[in-house]
């Protein structure tokens, strides 16, 4: 289909090997939910803790140099992905503790402020400030603003949407500002597959004196993305959708961003000098990673992005965009399938969210699971997206590197499986 050779990579993943639901081959098709993981990936974790291990950036031993060397080698490659340098990219938890990392910068800052501390005003928020997300964030990218206007005063907008899932741009110049102090957009729709002209956002974003930030959780795993390209302040994104570990995400931000930023969690390791009554913080991005960091998360990362550099984003993208096509196309023909999001494929990812008349998405998805077809049901939390399209939930394909037409040809089967059980007229 494209440079992409699905049963080679199907065999470095050692789960793609195992049935479900009676000794039926698993097909994965929930790849914006978390990807699987190669055994590349694994095995470096694996040799980390049997090597290496210890705390990074602590201790004088030759195991802590070595896990800090390892720990540091990761994010330089990590960096080298998305085009930064490695001190513009911050290890955090996973993208929602980013996107709350970012969003604490303005809610702590604006709390320093009152007690008269030196903030960045940037980050200071107060009735009359906006801040300016879109209806297709997930609920990491909105709920956090939300608790900030509550907390500051601030006003949260939103970017309505079109009826096929993109954004309606017409008005943005009404909704950011000389009010708006953040804009804060996602790439890709986890739900609805959207690409997002986020350049162009950020931009307008920049000219009104706003900090931008872009959710590139289901971008980056998926496309060539230079992160400087896109033009935001911060960018987040997680390991675990691009073959790496749980439990490890990032946060890109410029060196000036970083700089003026306050720390969201505090600690050991992230500061300059303590004494009893008040500490000085390290430089970024130590100054955002208290704690013992996730050495062997970062470690897997590393080798996550060393097997997805071998096999070229573009072709990655490539093969995306042909699965995407035939999708949307032998999906979309299903008479009694809606497809929810861009019914074509331009400016849009694989994950595909769709409704069949008649039947509750949850039903649809437990027919596919009982054929051992793996999708996620429900609102992808995303829930204001889903009551934009006036549906409870929606049933998700999300298709990556390890699935062809075959899977594709089998979910189509299993959607008309599920309308002959329910006795739906299709
Ligand atoms: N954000 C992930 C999804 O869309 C979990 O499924």
């Amino acid at each position: 289909m494209t440079g992409i050779d699905v049963a080679r990579i199907r065999s470095d993943f050692p789960i793609l090997k195992r049935t479900v639901r009676d000794d039926k081959p698993l097909i994965y098709l929930d790849n914006a939910a978390t990807s699987q993981k190669p055994v590349e990936v694994l095995d470096a974790e694996r040799t980390f803790y049997e090597t290496s291990n210890a705390a990074a950036h602590r201790g004088a031993h030759q195991l802590a140099e070595e896990a800090t060397e390892a720990y540091e080698l990761a994010r330089a490659q990590v960096a080298g992905f998305v085009g930064a340098d490695a001190s513009n990219i911050v290890f955090t938890k996973n993208a929602t503790e980013s996107l709350n990392l970012a969003a604490y910068a303005f809610s702590n800052a604006t709390a320093l402020s009152r007690w008269g501390t030196p903030v960045d005003p940037r980050f200071v928020l107060q009735p009359g400030d906006s801040v300016v997300v879109t209806e297709m964030e997930h609920h990491a990218n909105l709920v956090p603003w939300q608790e900030v206007c509550a907390k500051t005063g601030a006003s949260l907008r939103w970017v309505p949407l079109t009826d096929n899932g993109r954004l309606e741009l017409a008005g943005l110049d009404g909704i950011i500002d000389a009010s708006t102090k953040v804009v804060s957009v996602v790439h890709q729709s986890n739900i609805l597959g959207t690409i997002n002209p986020v350049a162009e956002i950020m931009a307008k974003a920049h000219a009104v004196g706003a900090v931008g930030v872009v959710d590139a959780c289901q971008s980056i795993p998926h496309l060539p993305v230079d992160v400087s390209a896109l033009g935001a302040d911060l960018v987040a994104w997680s390991g675990h959708k691009m073959l790496g570990p749980t439990g490890i995400g990032l946060l890109y931000g410029t060196a000036e961003i970083l700089d003026a930023m306050p720390p969201f969690l505090t600690g050991g390791s992230m500061i300059a000098t303590v004494e009893m009554d008040r500490s000085t913080y390290a430089a970024a991005p130590q100054k955002f990673e208290a704690g013992v960091p996730m050495v062997a998360q970062a470690v897997g990362l590393g080798a996550a992005v060393n097997y997805l550099e071998r096999l070229g984003m573009a072709q990655v993208a490539a093969h995306e965009q042909a699965l995407t096509a035939y999708s949307l196309m032998a999906i979309g023909k299903i008479p009694g399938v809606r497809i929810i999001g861009p019914p074509e494929a331009v400016d849009r990812g694989s994950a595909i969210s769709f409704v069949v008349a008649g039947i509750h998405p949850h039903d649809v998805g437990q027919v596919l699971d009982n054929m051992g077809i793996a999708v996620r049901v429900g609102h992808h939390c995303a829930w204001p997206t889903c009551r934009r399209f006036g549906v409870p939930a929606t049933t998700r394909i999300s298709p990556y590197i390890y699935n062809d037409l075959n899977d594709i040809d089998a979910l189509v089967e299993g959607i008309v499986e599920a309308q002959r059980f329910f006795k739906v007229a299709s």
